[in-house]
């Protein structure tokens, strides 16, 4: 915080799937609280219009996070506009094509490993040299429930949030001590195209969900701005869950 009395003053965030949906309004609120941010997904056209949007302290990044060499431009462009990179938000993810394991095609199979664990990874690799040398950030990844538990029809989805907690608990054993603060977020059901698509497939007890079940996108970035400050310590290397009603009263939501 500075003389604006803004918690994010000064910081500059990248988040990833800012296009829409829990990535576009943690840039929203991220930027409302002092932030500068960068706004990385593949549709420039969105990205482009979110940041203009926001103003100037935002810059469309477009980038696709399955590729390595495209996040780590991403990251560079940031640095080039910015000029740091404290908080990283591994938030880009999809689900589709939902299917059983005898039927799944392989390569698609393969696509959403690409995007949902290598894209984490790759954002990591790409953010982590920048923050050891300005002496420490935040990582916050977007995990879920599918982590820990099996569900119908979404073993890519299952198997890459799996890995994906796995590698936050190794950025915090690799750099914690560096002042990597390294988080994962598991948010319940959220209200976003996501959720539409899990509905359209109809296979499993998620799709049978009510709109009215799940919780808005602007509570999941308000609980990643809370995990900014060292409110979440508590959590370095570990997962915290928006289920929780514990959780919901320290961030303010519910
Ligand atoms: N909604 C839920 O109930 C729920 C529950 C638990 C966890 N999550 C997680 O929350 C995160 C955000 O999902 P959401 O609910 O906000 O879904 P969403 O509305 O479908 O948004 C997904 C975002 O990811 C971006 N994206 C996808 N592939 C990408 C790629 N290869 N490179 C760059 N960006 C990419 C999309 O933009 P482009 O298509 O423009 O690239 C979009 O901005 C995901 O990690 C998801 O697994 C969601």
């Amino acid at each position: 915080m500075d003389q604006t009395g803004k918690e994010l003053a000064g910081k500059v965030a990248l988040i990833t799937g800012a296009s829409r949906g829990i990535g576009a309004d943690t840039a929203r609120a991220f930027a409302a609280a002092g932030a500068r941010v960068a706004l990385v997904a593949r549709s420039a056209e969105a990205v482009a219009d979110l940041a203009g949007e926001i103003g100037p302290q935002a810059v469309a990044v477009p980038c696709d996070i399955s590729r390595y060499w495209e996040m780590e431009q991403a990251v560079a462009n940031c640095l080039t506009a910015h000029g740091r990179l404290d908080i990283l938000v591994n938030n880009a993810g999809v689900i589709e094509p939902i299917a059983h394991m005898a039927d799944a095609d392989p390569d698609a199979w393969g696509q959403v490993i690409d995007i949902n664990l290598k894209g984490v990874f790759h954002g990591m690799r790409a953010a982590l040299p920048v923050m050891l040398a300005q002496g420490g950030g935040s990582i916050l990844t977007i995990g879920s429930g599918a982590a820990h538990g099996p569900v119908e029809a979404w073993s890519h989805y299952c198997a890459s949030k799996a890995g994906a907690l796995m590698l936050t608990k190794m950025a915090h054993k690799e750099y914690g001590a560096q002042g990597v603060r390294a988080i994962s977020l598991s948010p319940g059901t959220v209200a976003t195209q996501m959720q539409r698509d899990i509905k359209a497939s109809g296979i499993n007890p998620v799709s049978q969900l009510s709109w009215d079940d799940h919780i808005p996108p602007e509570w999941v970035a308000r609980t990643l701005l809370w995990m900014c400050s060292d409110h979440a310590d508590d959590f370095l290397g570990d997962e915290i869950s928006l289920r929780d009603p514990d959780i919901r009263t320290r961030v303010g939501v519910a």
